[in-house]
């Protein structure tokens, strides 16, 4: 009715409504309604049941239904990649749950996904196109921009980040994301090449610093043969997992809004091509860790050693082997505003590991190896003048005089908080699943009760949220 309404008014005063509209900031079909509420005022209430939008009318006539109060909307923004046909996954998976879904199909998209499919399952149909007459009329993108808990870009192209991170409003996705007041989210999918370029990594840092959430991207194979690495979407339920948490009250995110890059496992140092230097660090604290802080809202990055425990849900996860492809991540995740580092480090690698494997032949000298440090990333970092997280966290493994090590360890590590554990084989704490730790800060030492490590890290995430907050 709105929409016919404004398309049957003349090119002049339409582009005087065009004008009123876009100055007070809202859609056309809203400026229209204002003017006439305001009429109303004057004519009595009545009036109005033509005008409001109606649920039952516009899904009578196939037009888009307007979310029931109360339901979470989320703008669902599909661009151009192959991961796209995931996307129709996350939709009904969102819809199981009740959540409204809006979709925009960029036009790369629409070579991946049909409008006429996303429709299907997302029970109204998708938005194309900023300069479509029928839908500026009916919705308006600041409308969409605008009426929705949250914006999600699933699969979130290299090329789109870039639009994103440079502020372009050249179609109806990056217009949105550019007009939206809500939290925005992307789902990164691409080539690891692409993923690991300098260009898409710059637009990732400045996406997060301008407070852009990020689920993903994995590791693992690629649609392209014989392509792996990291440039994976998340899949659909790691997607919805974090929308859930960005829709989930602020009471319950604590770290809304914070970066934390956390490393956690062992680190492999490499012998020759098939042995190296270990240690017996399983990364389930790291990794409990990590997982509890998404789940308070925080944009975490985990740079992980080998490990066998699975990626925690709704984090960002680096795989590396060694200390110094540890170090070399944790700066391409800085800056953050926290950094917890609970990898159990190899404190020295072998000086120039052998190229080939190191063959045992008779009468053969035993061969020895010479050692040389590696960099202590913790310390590397909590020195830093520029860039160095407000709070920065390590952890103590110790098998003897725990505390007083811890506190040799904070002031040496310069770090803010050590939180220090016995680590001898009688207490079962590497690789087992419970741990007993004390936080020592320069304020004092707190005793925790023995506990699981996913209780550890819950209480650990609960003490920086309160940190923060102070
Ligand atoms: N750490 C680090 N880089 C290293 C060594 C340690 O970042 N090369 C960090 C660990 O992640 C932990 C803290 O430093 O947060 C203490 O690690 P720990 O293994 O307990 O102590 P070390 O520094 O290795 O000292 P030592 O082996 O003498 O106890």
């Amino acid at each position: 009715m709105a929409s016919l309404t404004v398309r049957q008014i003349d090119e002049a005063l339409k582009k005087k409504l065009r004008l009123r509209a876009a100055k007070n900031g809202r859609s056309m079909e809203d400026e229209v309604r204002t003017l006439l509420r305001e009429a109303a005022d004057e004519a009595g209430h009545a009036i109005l049941e033509n005008f409001e939008p109606s649920t039952k009318r516009s899904a009578a006539r196939g037009r888009n239904v307007e979310p029931a109060n109360g339901i979470a909307c989320v703008l669902l923004i599909i661009a151009g990649g192959i991961a796209a046909y995931k996307s129709l996954d996350l939709i009904r998976r969102l819809r199981e749950r009740d959540i409204h879904v809006r979709v925009v199909l960029t036009k790369a998209a629409q070579e991946f996904v049909t409008p006429l499919s996303v429709g299907a399952i997302a029970g109204e149909q998708p938005f194309t196109d900023l300069f479509n007459p029928a839908h500026e009329f009916d919705v308006g993108h600041i409308r969409l921009a605008r009426e929705c808990d949250l914006v999600i870009v699933a699969p979130a192209t290299a090329d789109l980040m870039a639009k994103l991170a440079g502020g372009h409003a050249s179609d109806l996705a990056t217009t949105i994301a550019l007009a939206t007041d809500k939290r925005v989210l992307l789902a990164p999918a691409m080539n690891p090449r692409m993923w690991s370029h300098r260009a898409t990594q710059r637009n990732f840092a400045q996406l997060q610093a301008d407070g852009v959430s990020f689920v993903g991207p994995n590791e693992g194979e690629m649609a392209e043969a014989g392509e792996a690495g990291t440039g994976r979407m998340a899949e659909p339920l790691e997607i919805v997992a974090a929308i859930e948490r960005l829709l989930a009250p602020s009471s319950e995110r604590p770290l809304a809004g914070k970066t934390i890059v956390i490393t956690s496992g062992p680190t492999h140092e490499p012998i020759d091509p098939v042995r190296y230097i270990a240690n017996r660090s399983s990364g389930k604290q790291g990794h409990a860790i990590a997982a509890a802080a998404a789940a308070a809202g925080a944009n975490v990055t985990l740079v992980s050693g080998p490990v066998n425990v699975p990626n925690p849900p709704g984090v960002r996860v680096v795989h590396v082997e060694s200390a110094r492809d540890m170090l070399a991540a944790v700066d391409r995740a800085l800056p953050a505003d926290i950094a917890i580092f609970a990898a159990a480090v190899a404190d020295w690698r072998v000086d120039n590991a052998y190229k080939e494997k190191i063959k045992k032949s008779p009468g053969a000298r035993t061969p020895s190896l010479s050692l040389t440090e590696n960099p202590d990333i913790l310390s590397t970092v909590a020195h830093r003048t520029k860039q160095r997280p407000q709070l920065v966290i390590g952890f103590a493994a110790e098998t003897q005089n725990v505390l007083a090590n811890a506190r040799t360890k904070l002031a040496a590590k310069g770090c803010d908080w050590i939180v220090a554990n016995d680590v001898s084989p009688s207490t079962g704490v590497m690789g087992g699943d419970r741990n007993t730790v004390m936080l020592v800060t320069r304020g004092g030492v707190e005793n925790w009760p023995p506990q699981s490590k996913d209780g550890v890290a819950a209480k650990l995430v609960a003490r920086i949220a309160e940190a923060l907050r102070q």
